[in-house]
């Protein structure tokens, strides 16, 4: 049985990846033809999340937010989704060479913030990029699964948000961590 009371979902990742159209498609059940930079806080009530817990969804924009604002939302967030665009190289690139460090840097090396990899805008693109994801899947205990998805048909929406809420309430301990079994 999980003691969690709430679930606060941070997105971040490269700017025009598409963080704010996907709370926003969420929300709407359409795309969003034009987004602010940042979308307001979402909290969803339990009664309508499929765990029955209350469900903050949290937008990143360095558009209106500079990275004293992000390690404050990061230490904040139960889980962390790292948003990257499926047809944007340098946006995936960076979930190894900023994202994942960055979020070691604020919450310690050995942190247990589940994150989630997030591919949008897979209507750009006829081809996955799971391949891409598995590598880092294994060199980073941290991540819990990678999802693709698109803000624009809509697929995968609902279940983005599902994985991230079920990432916190029933994470899944390492089965065998090398390094703890000297
Ligand atoms: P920042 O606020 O700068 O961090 O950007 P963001 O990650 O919030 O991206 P935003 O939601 O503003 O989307 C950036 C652009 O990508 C917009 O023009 C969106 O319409 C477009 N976009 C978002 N999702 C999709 C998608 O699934 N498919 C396509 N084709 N375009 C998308």
């Amino acid at each position: 049985m999980s003691t969690k009371k709430e679930v606060r979902i941070l997105l971040v990742g490269d700017s025009g990846v598409g963080k704010t159209s996907l709370i926003l498609a969420l929300v709407s059940e359409e795309f969003p033809e034009e987004v602010p930079a940042k979308a307001e806080e979402i909290t969803i009530p339990a009664d309508v999340t499929p765990e029955r817990v209350p469900t903050h969804i949290v937008d990143f924009s360095y558009q209106e937010q500079d990275q004293e604002a992000l390690t404050d939302e990061v230490k904040k967030a139960s889980v962390v989704c790292i948003v990257y665009a499926v047809d944007d190289e340098d946006s995936i690139e960076k979930i190894t060479s900023n994202w994942l460090p960055f979020l070691r840097e604020t919450l310690g090396e050995e942190h247990r913030v589940p994150v989630i990899l997030v591919g949008n805008k897979t209507d750009l693109l006829d081809f996955s990029t799971m391949e891409t994801m598995m590598p880092i899947m294994n060199d980073f205990a941290e991540v819990e699964t990678c999802v693709e998805c698109s803000a624009k048909t809509l697929k995968n929406i609902s279940e983005l948000f599902y994985y991230a809420q079920k990432a916190v309430l029933h994470p899944t301990a390492p089965v065998y961590n090398a390094e703890e079994k000297e």
